[in-house]
């Protein structure tokens, strides 16, 4: 079901390809910024127009991927889980993250022992946390999110390099429900795949066009679904099961590795 949400995101005023820390980056290639903030303005400006807030977090121009917030952190119930970043060029995002959610007055507000990279690796359901591991989170954050929300979590292992968080693999499309999801099988190892078809029959289940993409970096509200444009294999088995999909171009943000959802942090609760 539709409803409005909370999400926080942060202006690619400093954002730039300066290192490579993903197959999708490469620091040859120049970056629009002008283009880059028109882009994540545009994408911003649509979450109001459905209702929904936005509130932004102050960009440090020593961090260029700090546009992608959806790596800041993990909140559900308003309680907030830090991320731990695997790469020291994005270590210091951590601690911005945390100061932002100290001072909101959140329920709890925790620093991880564990790597995490937070909603880049931890997808929510209903009742359970899905969480990725294999290249940035690690498996030891599993049990640490699953101690401190006091959800179950679903551990899944990434395999290949180009969808090396979960949020670029998998998508929840109806946070209401345990059913509700969209995946790239291919992205999992055999035996994750096996969860999945297990965990989601009903899964739109999304080929390598899409998934490269980026269609799976992608925003639901129960209804919306924002997602790259240029996923066009999916709207049509989206609006199938009712829900709207709305078409986003993000090109610049994406040579960084990223999309609609890497730049989307959800406020739940
Ligand atoms: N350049 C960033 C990195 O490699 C992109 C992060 C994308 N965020 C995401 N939620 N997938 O860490």
């Amino acid at each position: 079901m539709y409803s409005a949400r909370r999400y926080l995101m942060c202006p690619p005023a400093h954002f730039r390809v300066s290192y490579s820390i993903n197959p999708w980056m490469d620091p040859a290639k120049p970056v629009d910024l002008p283009l880059a903030v028109a882009q994540w303005e545009a994408l911003r400006d649509l979450y109001r127009s459905l209702g929904h807030t936005v509130e932004e977090l102050a960009p440090d121009p020593e961090l260029p991927d700090m546009v992608y917030a959806a790596n800041g952190a993990l909140v559900v119930d308003g309680r907030v889980l830090g991320a731990r970043f695997a790469h020291p060029e994005r270590a210091g995002e951590a601690a911005a993250h945390l100061e932002w959610y100290r001072a909101r007055g959140f329920a709890e507000v925790r620093e991880p022992e564990h790597i995490n990279e937070g909603e880049g690796d931890f997808a929510v359901t209903a009742s359970w946390l899905l969480a990725g591991r294999g290249f940035r989170s690690s498996p030891l954050s599993h049990p640490e999110a699953q101690e401190f929300f006091g959800r179950p979590v679903i551990g899944l292992d990434l395999v290949d390099p180009r969808f090396y968080h979960l949020d670029t693999a998998l998508c929840v499309l109806d946070d209401c429900r345990d059913d509700a999801v969209m995946y790239h099988p291919e992205a999992f190892s055999p035996g994750s795949r096996a969860v999945l078809a297990r965990l989601f029959p009903e899964a739109v289940v999304v080929g390598e066009a899409d998934a490269r993409a980026f269609g799976l970096n992608a925003v639901s509200d129960g209804h919306h679904v924002l997602l790259p444009q240029a996923a066009a294999g999916l709207f049509g088995p989206l609006r199938e099961r009712g829900y709207e999909p709305v078409g986003v171009d993000l090109g610049e943000l994406l040579k960084g590795g990223g999309s609609v959802k890497c730049c989307t942090a959800e406020l739940r609760g």
